[in-house]
């Protein structure tokens, strides 16, 4: 049977190269995205259906899971990419210089928007045979990596992002827990440094390399791991 797949934030970046390359392993591809012009035709270059779906929006949500709901009856992907570095004041610099705003507006997206949309698909990938749910995370968001003093992360000091993926990291895990035994695999991608929109294309990695990453844990065999922070090739970080 074929496998449907649902990728948030995927009109372009690492979003855009993971539905492409779902898209070439056979899987029926949902291109989700806020924007109905930049979704439509990013679903278009992929032969995919575009579905809108602002993470940031429970109206929006609920639509696209009423919609996946009525077509397909089940899912049995959802890559949770889409996410944010903020761009209100105080979203950059040091904690002190922390704003509320650019808190509000990066855990909106990356973290409360997550769990909100993994909530509402859940009854669909319940009724798959053996779902996969990767959510899109980042090295920054790992204890153990930035207070190594050997890993160049261990440099930055700032709240808003990398909070926002150690919640990420966290809520992958109490979803493994909460799924164990159910043939639900909820792990959490580190994508490395990628050359998109985010990183302003300053990343050493092309959109494509961390893609590779989330497709790979979206089509983790039975005897593959949960609750886990995963890079290239399936290899364990620490979190
Ligand atoms: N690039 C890196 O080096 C890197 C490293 C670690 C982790 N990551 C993570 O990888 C994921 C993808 O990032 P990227 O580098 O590909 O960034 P990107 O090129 O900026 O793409 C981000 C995507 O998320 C979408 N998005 C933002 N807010 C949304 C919302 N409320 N609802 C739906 N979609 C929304 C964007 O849509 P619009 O076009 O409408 O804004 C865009 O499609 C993110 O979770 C990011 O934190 C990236």
């Amino acid at each position: 049977m074929t496998k449907i797949a649902l990728v948030t934030g995927a009109n372009k970046g690492i979003g855009y190269e993971t539905a492409r390359l779902l898209a070439e392993q056979g899987m029926t591809v949902l291109v989700g995205a806020r924007d109905e012009e930049l979704g439509a035709t990013a679903a278009a270059a992929l032969g995919a259906r575009f579905v809108r779906l602002d993470v940031s929006d429970d109206d929006s949500i609920a639509r696209a899971a009423e919609l996946v709901a009525a077509e397909y009856g089940r899912l049995d992907v959802l890559v949770n990419n889409a996410g944010i570095t903020g761009s209100v004041e105080g979203a950059r610099g040091g904690p002190s210089r922390t704003s509320r705003a650019a808190l509000r507006q990066v855990f909106e997206t990356n973290v409360f928007g997550l769990v909100a949309v993994t909530n509402a698909f859940l009854p669909l990938l319940r009724k798959a045979d053996a779902a996969r749910i990767v959510n899109v995370s980042s090295e920054v968001g790992s204890f153990t990596s930035m207070t190594d003093p050997a890993n160049p992360l261990s440099g930055m000091a700032a709240i808003v992002y990398p909070t926002s993926k150690t919640a990420v990291n966290m809520i992958t895990v109490m979803y493994a827990k909460e799924l164990a035994g159910t043939g639900i695999k909820v792990n959490a991608a580190v994508p490395g440094h990628c050359a998109t929109d985010l990183t302003r294309h300053t990343g050493d990695r092309s959109a494509t390399d961390g893609a590779t990453v989330s497709v790979h844990l979206a089509t983790l065999p039975a005897d593959g791991p949960t609750g886990r922070l995963l890079t290239d090739g399936g290899r364990q970080l620490p979190f």
